[in-house]
């Protein structure tokens, strides 16, 4: 299967931090931000990558990534969102990348505990649908939130004020080749951006979403500050290590 990093984005929420830079080339203690996500698919055995960022700064992720050697990487792919038209946007610059493979994608903020190598096995056996990876947090509203009945998904819902349930959906996704068709038919949300959330429930709706949920430490450190911090302490406590 092949990953797609998705990096582009204003990161507003970490201002003034991401005046002058991506939010993902930002440190989270002793390695960029970006170095997190792309170590989670590379140990979940995923070496055919793409990036897809935007802003000012974008030269930068050649000049710190590279052809992706320094990662046991043959090369990396690189694309260019223009603006910031919301998650499902950056990924459809992915379609001729993808070209008609299942695929993981991950929010470049995103910092994952678990080891993902099973789950990308057990999905490429897969014939069709999606898949979901949910952490029981406090306080879900800031993020994807899911309805569950029984063992089904039955909706997400997109920071709601009233969560239907304590899980936020986490920021790794798994897509068969239909994804690309779905964002086709979106329109923007609220915020004015293309929701994933829109892409996950158009799977909900066909009975194909299915999801797991997270045993590891997670977060999403682009999102806060204090999520920020806290990434930073479990990586400088050694809670999460990589490469
Ligand atoms: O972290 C998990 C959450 O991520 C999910 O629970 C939510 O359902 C999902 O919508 C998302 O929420 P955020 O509002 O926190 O997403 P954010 O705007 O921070 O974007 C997340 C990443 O996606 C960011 O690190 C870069 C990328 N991105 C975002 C936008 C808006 C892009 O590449 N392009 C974009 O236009």
């Amino acid at each position: 299967m092949k990953g797609v990093i998705l990096a582009g984005g204003l990161g507003t929420r970490l201002l003034p931090l991401t005046k002058i830079t991506n939010k993902h080339l930002l440190p989270v203690y002793d390695k960029p931000m970006i170095y997190y996500p792309l170590n989670t698919l590379i140990k979940g055995g995923i070496d055919d990558i793409m990036i897809v960022t935007g802003g000012n700064n974008a030269g930068d992720f050649l000049r710190l990534l590279g052809n992706g050697s320094d990662f046991g990487l043959k090369h990396i792919n690189y694309t260019y969102q223009e603006g910031h038209g919301g998650i499902a946007a950056a990924l459809s610059l992915a379609e001729h990348f993808v070209d008609g493979e299942k695929i993981v994608v991950i929010l470049g903020d995103n910092i994952f505990e678990d080891n993902i190598e099973s789950a990308v096995k057990e999905f490429e056996k897969r014939e069709e649908g999606a898949k979901i990876f949910l952490k029981k947090i406090k306080d879900p509203t800031r993020y994807g939130v899911p309805e569950i009945k029984g063992n089904k998904i039955i909706k997400i819902e997109e920071k709601p004020k009233n969560p239907k349930s304590s899980y936020a959906v986490t920021g790794l996704y798994m897509y068969d080749e239909k994804v690309f068709n779905i964002i086709k038919t979106l329109k923007p949300s609220a915020r004015g951006e293309l929701e994933i959330t829109d892409v996950n429930n158009a799977y909900v709706k066909e009975g194909t979403m299915k999801y797991s949920i997270l045993n590891g430490l997670w977060t999403d450190a682009g999102s806060s500050f204090e999520s920020y911090y806290r990434a930073n302490k479990w990586v400088a406590e050694g809670l999460i290590s990589i490469f």
